[in-house]
């Protein structure tokens, strides 16, 4: 791809002179003669190099220079100054330029100054591709768990995550849906595309729409300027759908439209346009409560449950309580710390309702207020060290007014199979049934697969 450089002059000639040089050096050059124009187009065209004039009716060259590094701090600035004013150079300098040429110029100076600024440029960026590439690789290795629910998670992400499949992540709050997301970005060929988080239910409902699909200046009042959207903005990468649960019925269908078809359309825009987006979607309601009370569209949820995800709460595997603990002691570099045996017994006890968070924010508070380096169970906040232990006597509480017993067994059934990631097999032997038997239940109740047709079996 050719390198953008925008050119800034009132003076008619001198952007020709510039434009030709520039070009015959291989580079795509825009130019224009204010900097009200400029700008304009440096938001529209992301150009990697600026070059301005200093002195121009209208906005200076340093009030340029300011805006642009304002809206697009990577991009880089060379100002032109009069041969000999020097103030101005190091003025511009101060301001962030990097570099100034002074008229008349030398042309074999200015193609060289062009060239290394670009060079640097280049650098840099390359530099945080693989400072992130890096932290990407980090991140999945951030995730624990040796509990056999969790080495099924990471089994299921390590398949799809490099493939172009829709992927829905359930789990209660905190167990660790975003960094999963995170995780199945940073493990596909997308990695160096921007992961673009969206938290639908963050967002007023009437911002909504707009901010997921753009709009166009225009288009209602107030919108002052396009704004592409989110979806846009993760072209090339991934887009996180986050609590998507909370999305308004009425824009379901054009997200449904956005995901099957890959095209979003703009508020106020004319055509719609191609994307190349990812889809992960994350979500810690019911939604198949959703769908039978209405609130949720099946086809959108068929479609975003190509591969469903279930992460178990901290509760169903206590087993990857000391290692989250450990983990947790060595992020915050404390590694002469340790937690004493009874300390971890009474953590494996609790129920951690905010699951993995709540897990880390109690490590890090019994961190900050330690007076020694052993953490025993006294020290614990007394609900974790008073958690009863032993086995609760029943796993169900039962509505004062009755509840169906096929209902029951239908909930039990569905809620076996997301914590076994849909797998048959592991959800028979969950529910200590065996596989045909599991079978036959799904049948009689209508219970399908996310992805799958009902009509296919
Ligand atoms: N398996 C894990 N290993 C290490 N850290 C984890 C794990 N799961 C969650 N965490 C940490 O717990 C915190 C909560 O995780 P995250 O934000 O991904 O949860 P979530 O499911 O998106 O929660 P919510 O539904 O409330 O948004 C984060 O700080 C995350 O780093
Ligand atoms: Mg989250």
């Amino acid at each position: 791809m050719k390198r953008r450089i925008l050119v800034i002059d009132d003076d008619a000639s001198l952007r020709r002179v510039l434009e030709y040089n520039l070009q015959e050096e291989g580079y795509e050059v825009l130019t224009c003669a204010s900097g009200e124009d400029g700008l304009r187009l440096s938001d529209e065209y992301r150009p990697e190099l600026v070059i301005t004039d200093v002195k121009m009716p209208g906005m200076d060259g340093f009030q340029i220079l300011q805006a642009v590094k304002e809206r697009a701090p990577d991009t880089l600035v060379i100002i032109i100054t009069a041969f000999g004013a020097i103030d101005a150079a190091v003025q511009a300098m101060k301001l962030g330029a990097y570099d100034y040429v002074t008229k008349p110029f030398n042309r074999d100076e200015l193609k060289l100054t062009v060239k290394k600024a670009l060079h640097v440029r280049g650098l840099s960026e390359e530099n945080r591709r693989l400072k992130e590439e890096l932290t990407d690789r980090v991140e999945f290795r951030n995730i624990i768990g040796v509990s056999q629910a969790m080495e099924q998670v990471f089994a299921v992400v390590r398949k799809v995550a490099d493939t172009e499949a829709t992927v829905l992540i359930t789990g209660e709050s905190g167990t660790g849906k975003e960094l999963v997301a995170r995780a199945i970005h940073a493990m596909s060929s997308r990695r160096n595309a921007p992961f673009v988080p969206v938290n639908c239910s963050a967002i007023p409902r009437d911002l909504l729409e707009s901010e997921l699909f753009g709009h166009v200046k225009g288009a209602f009042t107030g919108a002052v300027r396009d704004n592409p959207g989110k979806f846009r903005r993760a072209d090339g990468g991934t887009i996180f759908l986050d609590e998507v649960g909370e999305l308004p019925l009425e824009l379901q269908p054009k997200l449904l439209r956005a995901v099957q078809e890959r095209t979003v359309e703009s508020l106020g825009g004319k055509a719609p346009d191609k994307l190349d987006v990812r889809v992960v979607a994350a979500t810690n309601a019911d939604l198949e409560k959703s769908i039978s009370e209405g609130g949720f569209r099946e086809d959108l949820y068929y479609r975003l449950a190509v591969i469903p995800v279930h992460l178990p709460s901290l509760r169903e595997r206590p087993e990857d309580i000391p290692l989250l603990v450990r983990h947790f002691v060595a992020k915050r570099e404390c590694d002469a710390v340790v937690f004493a045996d009874d300390a971890v017994e009474a953590m494996k006890r609790y129920a951690w309702p905010g699951n993995v968070r709540e897990l880390e924010n109690t490590v890090e508070r019994l961190l900050i207020m330690r007076e020694t380096d052993t953490i025993g169970i006294a020290d614990l906040p007394e609900k974790v060290r008073n958690s009863g232990g032993g086995k609760p006597g029943s796993v169900i509480s039962l509505p004062a007014e009755g509840y169906s017993l096929e209902q029951l067994e239908r909930e039990i059934v569905v809620e076996a199979l997301k914590r076994n990631n849909w797998n048959q097999t592991s959800a028979a032997r969950f529910l200590r049934i065996p596989r045909h038997v599991l079978i036959y239940r799904m049948e009689k109740y209508g219970i399908v697969i996310p992805g799958r047709q009902k009509d296919e079996g």
